[in-house]
């Protein structure tokens, strides 16, 4: 049965629930766990379902960002930041939390690109803050190894030699992409952690994410 109170679906705000656990579990985390911050980035929110999640619990700590927003959040008058991760305008040392989830590092070509968004992201941040990625590697390392995999095939060949992989070779190469992105960060003499999601939601191809501390 659909319940419509305040204008507010309740099948839809218990989908958007379910939809914010999963996506917190992936990055280590449960909903009340954001009530001890005062303030918590979800970078690339798309749909703000963690914001919406927490409000719903009476949890304000939330605030979605993204480059660029689905018409339906503009025209909802929901208070977002429209904002690239690589410029975002906030003040030094103000943000408890950024949750990465499958965004902005997700999607970076180059090494300076990927940088960029580090040190912004790090210079918001509160000296205990903390930056969490999922999943645990950057894009720039993954077009690294794939254009190792494929030196000498045409684009056209890449797409089918990925999805004719076997699955073991794919996980492989999601290892590497792992193990190559934490030793990005060490080599620039920055602290992080590889961890295991909680497991909500078993099908989720990639397991880990990365913690970095400010540094
Ligand atoms: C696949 S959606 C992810 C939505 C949600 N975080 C999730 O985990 O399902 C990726 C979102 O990241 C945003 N995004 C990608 N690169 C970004 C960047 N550099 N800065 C801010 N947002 C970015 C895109 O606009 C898009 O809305």
């Amino acid at each position: 049965m659909r319940e419509i109170s305040n204008g507010v679906d309740s099948s839809e705000s218990e989908d958007n629930l379910r939809r914010a656990e999963i996506m917190l579990a992936s990055l280590g985390m449960v909903l009340e766990d954001l009530r001890k911050f005062g303030l918590v980035l979800d970078i690339g929110a798309r749909g703000c379902e963690v914001e919406k999640a927490a409000r719903s619990v009476k949890i304000n700590s939330v605030v979605s960002v993204d480059r660029s927003f689905p018409k339906s959040i503009i025209d909802s008058g929901m208070k977002v930041i429209q904002s690239d991760a690589k410029n975002l305008d906030l003040e030094d040392n103000k943000v408890d939390l950024a949750l990465v989830r499958a965004s902005a590092y997700f999607y970076t070509q180059t090494e300076e690109e990927t940088w960029a968004i580090l040190n912004n992201i790090n210079r918001i941040l509160k000296k205990d803050g903390e930056q969490r990625i999922y999943p645990a590697r950057f894009g720039h390392i993954v077009n690294g190894i794939l254009k190792e995999i494929n030196s000498g095939r045409s684009e056209e060949s890449w797409i089918e030699g990925l999805s004719d992989m076997d699955p073991k070779d794919t996980n492989f190469y999601n290892n590497l992409a792992n193990i190559r992105s934490v030793e990005f960060l060490e080599q620039r003499g920055i602290f992080v952690k590889k961890r295991e999601g909680i497991t909500l939601n078993a099908n989720l191809n990639f397991k880990e994410y990365l913690a970095v501390p400010k540094f």
